[in-house]
């Protein structure tokens, strides 16, 4: 199969304001890289070279992530530190990029038609940088096994909580294969609660046929006044191509937003070699003082009812 990565990433990023007002979400470290560093190295694990990534204004750094820096490299040569950007240099070595600017952001639809010039016939693997998998076998790799068995487009999804599919594209399942493979008969955008046709929410990779351009084009503003790429999926099955939907097996770490993200550093501070230990001595402190707080707080509480008495 033909394949190349799309990576939208032109997103105001509100729910991390005021820091991503210039500072693109998508660069934030997740412990020792920046969270879209992850999701090229998942790319290139999973087989891909070509990553089309889409930025618009305030989104020059990702640009400069993903490209040689020549001063700072001499400079970190002649002191023997090379090792410091070792994993970014590797994946330039690896990758080819292509930037594609989304001059208004009118939603992640809109994000993915962006990228229609760079693509002939190839299929897409679309990767949303908020959502990082880990796991034995990449997820982005499970769903192009998929997609190139059964011959037709795959999400990737995830049981979530009833009363947080408002927050989700959700499926409607037409067949169920294996506990983990489904066949899609419809998708609907962030519907209410008590109308999701199921709790399987739509979670950051896609593997989509390159139709999709077709039919995200002439498509209205959906939910929330943007343009969806479910809306898009949703013309495919109309077309008639086969969409499947898939539970990666792994863990996905959801980045986007303040408390994911933190969530996420200390789950993977916890699990990296250099600083698991130091980590965990910290959290186990930090828990003794707030108990010992707590304990303050009751003691002081119990004399100030004693006062009003
Ligand atoms: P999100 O809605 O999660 O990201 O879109 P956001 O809009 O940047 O963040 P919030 O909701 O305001 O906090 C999913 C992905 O699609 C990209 C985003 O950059 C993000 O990676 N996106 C979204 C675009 O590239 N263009 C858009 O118009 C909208």
């Amino acid at each position: 199969m033909k394949i190349k990565a799309v990576i939208p990433a032109a997103g105001f990023g509100t729910r991390f304001l005021p820091t991503t007002k210039a500072v693109p979400k998508e660069l934030l470290p997740i412990v020792d890289k920046p969270a879209i560093q992850y999701i090229v190295e998942e790319g290139l694990l999973s087989g891909i070279k070509d990553f089309v990534i889409i930025t618009g204004k305030n989104k020059k750094a990702i640009e400069d992530h993903f490209d040689n820096y020549q001063e700072l490299q001499s400079n970190l040569k002649s002191k023997n530190k090379e090792n410091l950007i070792e994993s970014i240099s590797k994946i330039i070595e690896k990758a080819n990029f292509l930037f594609v600017r989304q001059r208004e952001q009118l939603g992640l639809g809109h994000a993915i038609q962006t990228a229609r010039p760079a693509f002939s016939d190839e299929h897409l693997a679309i990767f949303l940088p908020d959502d990082i998998f880990t796991g034995k076998v990449p997820g982005m790799a499970q769903l192009i096994k998929i997609a190139t068995q059964e011959k037709c487009n795959v999400v990737a999804v995830q049981e979530v909580p009833k009363e947080e599919v408002n927050r989700y594209g959700i499926i409607d399942i037409r067949r169920q294969f294996s506990p983990n493979l489904f066949q899609v008969r419809d998708l609907v955008e962030k519907p209410p609660v008590n109308a999701a046709p199921s709790n399987l929410a739509i979670v950051g990779r896609y593997v989509l046929s390159s139709n999709i351009f077709e039919s995200l084009e002439d498509l209205q503003f959906g939910s929330g006044g943007e343009i969806q790429l479910t809306d898009g999926i949703q013309n495919l099955l109309l077309n008639g191509e086969k969409v499947f939907a898939y539970k990666i097996q792994g863990q996905r770490y959801d980045a986007g937003t303040i408390l994911g993200w933190l969530k996420t550093n200390i789950e993977f501070a916890l699990k990296h070699p250099e600083y698991s230990n130091i980590i965990l001595e910290h959290l186990s402190k930090l828990d003794r003082e707030f108990l010992v707080m707590q304990g303050k707080a009751e003691s002081l509480s119990k004399k100030q009812v004693k006062i009003n008495i």
